[in-house]
């Protein structure tokens, strides 16, 4: 092989300004050149590089696709390093500032904001399709009074499949549109529901007019009065809440959507999927552990101890650090603005102390400055709702009704795509080579694995 003859084909391509990317293949000394389109290259493209005829061909090993973008999008733009983050072109400090949850909704899955008339008639589809079956409340009947509400809004998302059978047809622009409209209209009322559940109080019926949170409120804490007012001030934190959590991109739970949605199943079990991805601790999850680690501090004067144990290793400081985010999450920017709204009226959150003492030394620390760990979207979410008198448990639904909208945005996207296909990732098998059956009186037993099993 002779390594002079590769560099001057590269130094070649530059000249000519080539998009490409010179690869050699120091096993083989042969050399290939692949486009570069979009700052990307077709990981399909590597499949070339062989190392004879039968070899299978080269594939990049990406686990958790920290490096891997598995779609063109025009839904979502975030810069990690700037901070910034936006909505079909929109900043979401203006989105914040501006727009309603609802209007911000019809910006993500239609692209452009509505005119007077575009908006009143979704706000009018989505109003109207804020009932759910009588039915459904006979599941959230059947859980625990003490069920996790996230546990209950997966079941009875994926139910919902079973009332509407026509979202199986997906390619049917008619049919997403009304999937869309029930989807978007009905997550709080499940919420709602499931939470009155746990409490054993009567379910509320939705109030066709009040706003999305308000009637959302409404469904909650509404008891004997003949017609729920909304307090104005909570009303619009919480609709400022959900619009900053109305999408993100490509994130756990929207992969999620993208990736069950793509064997072409009905929206709502694909929603249901998303959901339950959110769930985790380390996605929409984190809300309701940050509050339960704010209270297990219990104080400001432990804060350092307890980062001297996350930077041992022993915990987390849960509502900080983002795959993406490398500076502070704008979305926590806005939050700390609503949390001052919220705790003016309704009092201060004592657990704030705590949390604002978390940050300045995080924000101070060399573990936490060298990682460029930074507060994230969830990190002071809890303690506005837990202000505004929800329980812990329901922090990640809180999460899961706004980002409704995004998943449908990111799931029409991917079907609509010609590009894409069902997702299916490679492996990498490092697994035993073939060998033959032992009957069982035959096989001994392995100590290292019995070990590693707990000794059984
Ligand atoms: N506390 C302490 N150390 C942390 C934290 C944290 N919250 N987050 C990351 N690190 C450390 C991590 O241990 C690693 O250190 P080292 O290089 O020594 O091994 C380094 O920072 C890089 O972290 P990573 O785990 O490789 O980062 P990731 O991109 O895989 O994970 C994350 C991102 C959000 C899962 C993670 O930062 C985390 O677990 N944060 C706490 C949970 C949380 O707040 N999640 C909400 C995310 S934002 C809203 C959402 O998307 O739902």
């Amino acid at each position: 092989m002779n390594p002079v003859k590769p560099a001057a084909a590269a130094e070649e391509a530059t000249r000519e300004g080539r998009e490409t990317l010179t690869v050699v293949d120091n096993r083989t000394g042969k050399q290939y050149e692949l486009p570069i389109r979009n700052n990307t290259i077709r990981a399909l493209d590597l499949r070339q590089i062989k190392l004879n005829d039968n070899d299978f061909g080269m594939m990049s090993y990406d686990p958790a696709f920290s490096n891997t973008a598995l779609c063109k999008s025009s839904i979502t733009f975030i810069d990690g390093d700037a901070g910034i983050l936006r909505y079909r072109g929109y900043p979401i400090e203006e989105l914040a500032e501006k727009s309603t949850y609802l209007e911000t909704a019809y910006l993500i899955l239609h692209g452009e904001l509505p005119t007077s008339q575009e908006l009143e008639e979704w706000t009018y589809h989505i109003t109207h399709h804020t009932f759910i079956h009588e039915s459904i409340k006979k599941f959230l009947d059947g859980f625990h009074y003490d069920a996790h509400p996230m546990g209950m809004m997966i079941s009875t998302i994926a139910a919902l499949s079973t009332f509407y059978p026509d979202a199986k047809d997906i390619f049917n622009a008619e049919s997403r549109r009304k999937q869309t409209w029930r989807l978007i209209g009905k997550m709080p009322t499940l919420a709602a529901f499931a939470y009155r559940h746990s409490l054993g109080m009567p379910y509320a019926y939705p109030d066709n007019d009040l706003s999305y949170t308000g009637n959302f409120l409404n469904m909650l804490f509404k008891t004997t009065e003949l017609t729920y007012r909304p307090n104005p001030t909570l009303e619009r934190a919480l609709d400022v809440l959900f619009i900053l959590h109305a999408d993100h991109e490509q994130n756990c739970s929207a992969t999620a959507m993208r990736n069950v949605g793509s064997s072409h199943v009905d929206p709502y079990s694909a929603t249901a999927a998303a959901t339950a991805a959110l769930y985790g601790p380390l996605h929409g999850g984190a809300n309701e552990e940050v509050l339960r680690m704010l209270t297990e501090i219990g104080s400001v004067q432990r804060v350092p101890e307890y980062i001297k144990r996350v930077k041992a290793g022993e915990k987390k400081l849960m509502g900080f650090g983002h795959r993406i985010y490398k500076n502070y999450d704008p979305r926590a920017r806005i939050i700390k603005r609503i949390a001052d709204q919220v705790f003016d009226l309704m009092g201060r959150n004592p657990l704030l102390d705590i949390a604002l003492e978390c940050e300045r030394i995080a924000l101070e620390d060399d573990y936490f400055v060298k990682r460029r760990l930074y507060p994230n979207v969830d990190f002071y979410t809890g303690l506005i709702y837990q202000t505004m008198g929800f329980p812990v448990m329901m922090f990640p639904v809180l999460f899961a009704i706004p980002r409704t909208s995004g998943w449908i945005a990111q799931w029409e996207e991917m079907l609509l795509d010609p590009e894409q296909k069902i997702a299916r990732p490679r492996q990498v098998y490092l697994g035993q080579e073939e060998r033959s059956y032992v009957p069982i009186e035959e096989r001994t037993r392995h100590l290292s694995r019995s070990q590693s099993v707990g000794g059984l």
